[in-house]
């Protein structure tokens, strides 16, 4: 298969893994005879750093032009501590989920065995977990109306949801609670606001082409409880965009860290493969980034956006298998790992290419 692949690495900790996933997808490629081209584009601070503009128009004319987009993360400690700024990396992302019309985020969590104990919740209540988050990934909060006045004393973002934007996520959301477990939990805070009594409207409405699929509505403040309280109880989840990004950094302490959650940001033009995680400050540099969200993210854009099923279970697998034989970087590692089995970035990137 010839496929022609964006890599964007961005800023932080995003360069060191994203080198890793191309390395996986690479190995792939040669492994079962696939053409696969790459380019590389800027955004975030990188690109602000080198155009001024956080999503350059030359990136986002790659972006249109490939078939899927391997991506890291964006973010810089500049602008974190300086709330004034006017050009933020993190636009940059943003305006490429709603150039490119990624209006669904998938973001699987999935408990490999090995990790029960690297989890801080009790093995007993994690063992099995599999859930899958549909995140709205291009409305909500993040584009509603914002300003500043009261000269500047009073500021507001709007929660905003139009109908068809909650009708389309819906039923990717079903589409998928229909091909595993038919169960579906919509989380929203229609007990408070309006946007989410809309939201609660359309599911019901689209819950009707799916008789099948055993539909349950929760707040998100009980969604956040019922998280750590029993995971294994969800199966598929559907919810905006603000509650679906913090709901899912939360969940990633059942899979074990936020460096193992992979995510699928896709819609009406190219896939965007990326991490749910962010470019870590803390860690930039020191070579201990887990690059495995990377490697899990290059599985499923080989799956969604290329439909090679074996592919993917072929990187899935060597994962499982490095982290089997007893490998682990420094946020995966429990207490009982050998501290010759902690492994840096590209060692750990090493040992999953060495079972490809
Ligand atoms: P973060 O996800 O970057 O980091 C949170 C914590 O998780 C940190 O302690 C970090 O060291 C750890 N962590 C994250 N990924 C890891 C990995 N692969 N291996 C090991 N540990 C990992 O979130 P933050 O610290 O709140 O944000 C840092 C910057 O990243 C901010 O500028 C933020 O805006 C940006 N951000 C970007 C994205 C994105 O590009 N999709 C996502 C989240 C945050
Ligand atoms: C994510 C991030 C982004 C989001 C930020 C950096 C804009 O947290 O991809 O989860 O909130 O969507
Ligand atoms: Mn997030």
């Amino acid at each position: 298969m010839k496929k022609h692949i964006l890599i964007v690495p961005g800023d932080g900790i995003g360069q060191e893994v994203t080198a890793v996933g191309k390395k996986v997808v690479e190995k792939i490629a040669a492994k079962f005879g696939h053409e696969f081209t790459y380019d590389e584009a800027l955004i975030g601070h990188a690109a602000i750093e080198a155009t001024g503009d956080p999503l350059p128009e030359e990136t986002l004319v790659k972006m249109k032009a490939s078939d899927a987009i391997l991506f890291g993360a964006v973010g810089h400690p500049k602008y974190d501590n300086d709330p004034s700024a006017k050009v933020r990396p993190e636009q940059g992302l943003l305006k490429m989920r709603k150039e490119l019309g990624l209006y669904a985020n998938l973001r699987p969590i999935k408990l490999f065995d090995e990790l029960l104990e690297a989890s801080s919740i009790k093995p007993e209540l994690l063992k099995g977990a599999d859930i899958l988050f549909f995140r709205e990934l291009t409305g909500d909060v993040y584009f509603g109306k914002r300003e500043r006045i009261d000269e500047g004393n009073t500021a507001y973002d709007t929660m905003i949801y139009s109908k068809y934007e909650v009708e389309r996520i819906a039923r990717k959301a079903f589409d998928a609670a229909m091909t595993r477990g038919k169960r579906l939990m919509s989380v929203d805070k229609a007990n408070v606001l309006e946007s989410s009594r809309l939201w609660r409207e359309v599911v019901l409405e689209v819950a009707k082409d799916y008789p099948e699929v055993q539909l349950e509505h929760q707040f998100v403040d009980a969604a956040a409880m019922l998280l750590i309280k029993d995971p294994r109880k969800f199966d598929v989840v559907v919810t905006g965009n603000l509650f679906g990004d913090i709901l899912t950094d939360e969940a990633s302490q059942i899979a074990g860290s936020m460096g193992m959650l992979a995510s699928a940001s896709v819609g009406d033009s190219t896939g965007v493969y990326e991490p749910i995680h962010g470019s870590a400050h803390d860690i930039t540099g020191k070579g201990v980034a887990n690059p495995l969200a990377s490697v899990l993210s290059a599985a499923l854009m080989l799956d969604i956006s290329f439909g090679l099923k074996a592919e993917s279970e072929a990187i899935i697998t060597a994962v499982d298998a490095t982290l089997k034989a007893g490998f682990r970087t420094r946020d995966i590692a429990d207490a009982n790992t050998p501290a010759d089995m902690i492994l840096g970035t590209e060692a750990m990137g090493e040992q999953i290419l060495s079972k490809l």
